[in-house]
C-alpha cells in the first residue's frame, strides 16, 4: 500500500469530523452522523484508489451511502478495503462529551475481517501488555497477568469499560480484584487506544462493544504494537444469519489482532470532540482547526497532524 495515501485519508477524517463538528452538544445524533458521512463519502471519491468499503454504515438496503461493498476512491491506484466509522461516538457528540473521533482502517485486499454489525466481546492493551492477554479467561486473571507484566499491583492497575447493564458482573469482577475502573458512555475505539498512551493511566479494556468497532480498534492496536483480541457475541438467530452472510461459519471463533486486521494496515483519525487520543475540532471566524493521527503498522510510524482550515479556501463538503 502506498504510504502516501495515508496523507490522502487525512483529509477525508477531516472532513468528517468539521462536518460533525457543527452538531456537537446540539442533541441530535443523527444530524451529526449524517454531516459526517456526507463529507466522508464525497471526499473518499478524491482519493487515488480502488476502494470497497468492509465496514461501513451498515448493509446496502440500510445505509444509502458508504454501505458494506461500496465501492469508493476514483477507480485508479491500488486495491484496498476500507473500515470506516464516521462518527465514532454518535451520543457523545450530540452532548458535547469527550472522545468522539472520525475513523478509518485501511488494508490491502482481504485484509480486513468483513464484521457484522452485531456485539463483539472484546480486550485491549497497550505494548506493555502484549502477552499478557486471553480473552477466554477471567477478566481477574487477565489483570493479575498484566499487573505482573507491569511490574505493578492490581490496585495500580485501570480498566476502562462501557458504562452498560450487560457489564454489570464484570465491572463487579474488576472491582473484587482490587483494580480500578474508568466507566464511559460511549467510544471503545478511543479507549482501546487509550490502553497505549501513558498519559491517560488507562490500563487494560474489557467488555462487550460493537463488532465493526472491533475491527477499527484491532487495525489500531497493530500500529502501535499493543495487542487485541475479539470473540463474537450473537444476541439472537438473526445475528447468527448476518454473521453467516458476511462468510463467518464459526460464530464462536476467537479473534486474535492480525486475525482481524492482517498485513499491512493503517489508521487515521481525527478529534470531532477533545480527547484523550485528540484535540477536537476548534471554529474561529472562517475557519477551523483539527488534530489527525495516522499510524502504520508496516513502519509503526505515529504522525500527529494540526491542520488549520480557511473555509473561504476550501470547498463545501
Ligand atoms: P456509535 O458511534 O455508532 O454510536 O457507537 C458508539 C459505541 O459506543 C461504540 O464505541 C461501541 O462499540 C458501541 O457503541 C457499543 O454499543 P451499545 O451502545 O449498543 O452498547
Amino acid at each position: 500500500m502506498n504510504r502516501n495515501l495515508a496523507l490522502e485519508f487525512i483529509r477525508v477524517t477531516e472532513i468528517a469530523a468539521l462536518n460533525a463538528a457543527r452538531w456537537m452538544g446540539r442533541g441530535d445524533e443523527k444530524a451529526a452522523d449524517q454531516a459526517a458521512v456526507d463529507g466522508m463519502r464525497k471526499m473518499l471519491d478524491t482519493v487515488e484508489c480502488q476502494g470497497v468499503v468492509v465496514i461501513g454504515e451498515g448493509e446496502r438496503d440500510e445505509a444509502p451511502m458508504l454501505y458494506i461493498g461500496e465501492k469508493v476512491g476514483t477507480g485508479n491506484g491500488p486495491e484496498i478495503e476500507i473500515a470506516l466509522d464516521p462518527l465514532e461516538g454518535t451520543t457523545i457528540c450530540a452532548q458535547g462529551g469527550n472522545n468522539a473521533i472520525a475513523v478509518m482502517a485501511i488494508g490491502s485486499k482481504d485484509c480486513l475481517l468483513n464484521a457484522p454489525d452485531i456485539y463483539m466481546k472484546k480486550i485491549a492493551v497497550g505494548p506493555a501488555g502484549v502477552g499478557a492477554i486471553d480473552i477466554q479467561d477471567k477478566a481477574t486473571n487477565n489483570l493479575k497477568r498484566l499487573a505482573q507484566r507491569k511490574g505493578c499491583s492490581l490496585g495500580d492497575l485501570t480498566a476502562i469499560i462501557l458504562d452498560r447493564p450487560r457489564h454489570k458482573e464484570l465491572i463487579q469482577e474488576v472491582r473484587d480484584c482490587g483494580a480500578r475502573i474508568y466507566l464511559i458512555g460511549d467510544g471503545d475505539v478511543s479507549a482501546a487506544i487509550a490502553t497505549a498512551l501513558p498519559s491517560t493511566g488507562i490500563d487494560i479494556m474489557i467488555g462487550t462493544g460493537g463488532a465493526p468497532e472491533g475491527v477499527i480498534a484491532a487495525a489500531a492496536m497493530k500500529c502501535i504494537k499493543g495487542d487485541f483480541q475479539g470473540i463474537l457475541v450473537p444476541r439472537n438467530d438473526d445475528d447468527i444469519e448476518r454473521a453467516k452472510r458476511m462468510g463467518i461459519e464459526d460464530i464462536n471463533r476467537v479473534y486474535s489482532m492480525e486475525e482481524l486486521a492482517k498485513g499491512d494496515v493503517m489508521f487515521v483519525a481525527t478529534g470531532v470532540t477533545d480527547g484523550s487520543l485528540l484535540k477536537g475540532v476548534q471554529f474561529r471566524p472562517g475557519g477551523a482547526s483539527t488534530h489527525s493521527i495516522i499510524m502504520r503498522s508496516r513502519s509503526g510510524t505515529i504522525r500527529h497532524i494540526t491542520a488549520d482550515h480557511h473555509f473561504d479556501r476550501k470547498p463545501v463538503y
